[in-house]
This record gives structure tokens, sequence and C-alpha cells, in this order.
């Protein structure tokens, strides 16, 4: 069968993507260790201090110490950039292989993909960020989100038959990058014909990322029963930003969300009542435009410090953090030593069955859609795979296997 896999980590550009260039702080320090991981310790006006870990390949300019002082702090884009090339390499075409179709084992199936959806942590994997327990061996089948059909059942098999449409999450093991994959009973939901397989494959990480950081994690009901809660997405144009607008407007809420000038009305058509182009001063700060403070904020971009959080919070207001660093532990640990009642809350993601089953209802009830950005055949998903890695889509990027 046809498959895409990578047989090594790849440092490449888009290392440069994930670093933000808004560390505008008085004072920071950067060091780098064993030429891979940069530490960036910033502080900031408010006392505030905070801890980046960043993954780069390319050498520090000015040795292994970097200090900067009062307002001519380098930005990470300065440095990396400037520094030219770096290493690595992405999903390239030559990358497509035959291999042999994969045997389910105990409580496992044989999927035929028909359309696979990818996230941001991807590529990340890719780069190393798991390493080294993720890629568990090369070469590796990436992917873990897709939707397919059961056309083999492994010993075990209780809920499904062969025939069955099916939404799954591969976790760790990967493989959705290609025709078949052997996917895992326990994580895995149906999929009526209310909702395409391309659809389907989008709802697993983001969708699941979206509800467990608004209902599990934030404390949102998704009914009208409660107080009005004031809800900031961050992000709101992304795969998991633009599920969760429209699951915060399922409840009693206030919705105010952060994107590009070009996507305002695609957010504010998904629910948001006020929306903040994020590369305007006001949008950086995160000002709602009729002075809203957040309960509850569900942080999808990146690189905003806890700081500019914490001036727009109300006094129990939490913020759940969908790409944890070093500075969002360490401020969540400061926080509970100061006892403060604002809150900064990682999250590491595993969707569950229930919560896909969860969204497909939702779905089907037309309480949900999925904004699909860009659509590529198996045979094109280099092409998918450097269009998450730019971080620009609108919704949601699949890959969709035709045959
Ligand atoms: N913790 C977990 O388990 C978990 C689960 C899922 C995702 N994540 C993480 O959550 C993040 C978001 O994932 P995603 O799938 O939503 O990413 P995505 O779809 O790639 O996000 C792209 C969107 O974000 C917008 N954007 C980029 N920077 C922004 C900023 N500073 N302010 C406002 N909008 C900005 C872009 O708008 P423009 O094109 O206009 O720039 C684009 O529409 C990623 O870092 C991902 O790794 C974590």
């Amino acid at each position: 069968m046809q498959a895409v896999c990578y047989d090594s980590y790849g440092g490449g550009s888009a290392s440069l993507k994930v670093i933000q260039s808004n560390l505008t702080s008085n004072f920071a320090l950067m060091f780098r260790f064993q030429g891979i991981f940069v530490f960036t310790l910033q502080f900031d006006e408010d006392q505030t201090i905070c801890l980046r870990v960043d993954r780069v390949d390319s050498p520090l300019p000015g040795g292994e110490l970097s200090t900067s002082i009062a307002g001519s702090t380098p930005r990470f884009e300065d440095i990396f950039v400037k520094n030219g090339k770096i290493t690595g390499e992405e999903l390239r075409d030559e990358d497509h292989v035959e291999i042999l179709v994969p045997a389910p084992g105990n409580g496992e199936m044989l999927i035929k993909m028909e359309a696979a959806s990818l996230n941001p942590l991807d590529w990340k994997v890719q780069k190393g960020i798991a390493r080294p327990v993720l890629p568990r061996k090369f070469p590796y089948v990436p992917v873990t989100d897709t939707a397919g059909e059961v056309v083999e059942v492994g010993p075990r098999v209780e809920k499904f038959k062969v025939g069955d449409k099916v939404i799954t999450f591969l976790g760790g093991a990967g493989g959705g990058l290609a025709e078949y994959v052997v996917a895992k009973e326990s994580a895995m939901a149906p999929r009526p014909p209310e909702v395409s397989a391309a659809d389907g494959s989008c709802l697993v990480f983001a969708g699941c990322t979206a509800l467990r950081a608004l209902t599990v994690t934030g404390g949102l009901k998704l009914d009208k029963t409660e107080p009005l809660t004031n809800v900031l997405v961050t992000a709101g144009s992304g795969g998991v930003g633009h599920y969760a607008v429209q699951l915060a407007k399922l409840g009693n809420t206030h919705i105010t969300a952060t994107c590009g000038a070009r996507n305002i009305e695609f957010v504010k058509s998904l629910g948001a009542d006020e929306v903040l182009d994020y590369k305007t001063p006001e949008g950086a700060a995160l000002k709602s435009p009729s002075g809203q403070k957040y309960d509850l904020v569900i942080h999808c971009a990146t690189g905003i410090p806890w700081s500019t959080f914490k001036a727009n919070l109300n006094t129990n207001g939490k913020v759940i953090d969908l790409t944890p660093n070093g500075g969002t532990f360490w401020n969540c640990v400061v926080n509970k030593l100061k006892f403060s009642k604002k809150q900064l809350l990682p999250l590491i993601m595993v969707p569950k069955a229930e919560e896909i089953e969860c969204l497909v209802s939702l779905v089907k009830e037309g309480k949900l859609k999925t904004v699909i950005d860009s659509r590529y055949p198996l045979s094109r998903a280099e092409e998918g795979w450097a269009k998450i890695m730019e971080g620009h889509a609108t919704g949601k990027v699949v890959v969709e296997c035709l045959t």
C-alpha cells in the first residue's frame, strides 16, 4: 500500500514558525543547552518571570550566552532568521513509499483510510519535540486523526464489524498518512452518514481539545443554565479555535476571540461576540472592545506572556494553555505558591472515544460544523504538511485517500 513516512528527525526552517516574536521584556537571559534547547528567562515590568524553552538546530550567534538589557531585547525571530539556514527536512514527495498493509492485533481493526486531518503536533513530532519518546521507531508514518471504513477485525473487538464507518485516534503509533491504518477499538467512534469522513477526521484532536479545555479543564457547561461566563479564545480561526468558539457559544457566554484581520468576519460567523485582530496593539494586549475581563481563556495561539493574560482576567479567571512550555509550568507553580486565584493551566490532550462521540452528536444536531481550509490527495500529502507548518490555516487541513 501507499504510505508517506519520514525516517529521521528534521530541524527545518519551520522551527522558526513556532518561535514567536513578541518577547518585549525589559530584560532577558538566553542560554543554549546541548545545541538543541534554548532557555530564555524573561523579566517583565510587573515582575512576572517567564521561562521559555525552545528547540532549535542552529548555533546561537555570540556564543553560548546572550544577554540583553532595557528595551533592546532581541526577538527570537531576529536571532534565528538572521542566523541563516537551519538544517533539517520536511515531508517531501520522495517520502512516498510502498509498505506492507499492517495486520490488526488484539482489540484492533484494519481501517481503509478515507480522510486524515493534520495537526501542528504532527510536524512538531517530526521536528523532535517528543524525542526520544516519539516517534518510537523510524521510518515513521505520521498523523493521528483519521476516518475510514473497517475492512478487517482483529481478535477481541466487540463494538465494530467489517463495513462500519469510523473515526479514530491513532495516538503515538501514528500511521494516518497511508491507505490502510491499524486502529484500536478503545479510541474509535462510529461515523454516521451525516458527518463526512473529512469532517469526522478533523473532530479528533482539534475538536476534542476544544471540548475538554472548555468543559473539563475550564468547567464550562455547554448549555444555558449557568451565569454568564466571559470567554476569550486566542487564534479563533485555527483548527482548535474554530471549534472552541462554536462550542463556547453553546454555553451562556460572551465570547471574545483573536485572529488575523482577514478572518474577523469568519470568526464572528462562528459565534464570537467581539473579535480582535492580533496584529493590532489592542489585539496584542487582549483588550476587549467593550472592556470585558475574562473568566476563561482557551489559549490556542502561542507567545502571549502570562502578564498580558493576568491583566485581563477576572478574579477567578483561568487560562488553559494548549501549547505549554517551561514558562507555563513556572507561572503555574508561582501562582500556586502565591495562592493566586487566577490560574494558568497546561493541557496535554489524548482524545477519548466518548469525546469524539459527543462531537459527532453535536455535528448531527447542527450545533457544530467543521471548516476545512484545504484538502490534498494522499499523493500530495506533503503540500498539506507544508500548509499546516505555515501556521496560517483557517480551520483544518485534510489529506484524503480517494481510491
Ligand atoms: N495541548 C494539546 O494537547 C493540544 C491539542 C491540539 C492543539 N494544540 C496546540 O494548539 C495550538 C493551536 O492548534 P491549531 O490546530 O488550532 O493550530 P492552527 O490551525 O495551525 O492555527 C492556525 C491559525 O492560528 C492563527 N494565529 C496564529 N498566530 C496567532 C496569534 N498570535 N493570535 C491569533 N491567531 C493566531 C492563524 O491566523 P493567521 O493566518 O491570520 O496568522 C491561523 O488561522 C498549536 O500550538 C497546537 O500544537 C495542543
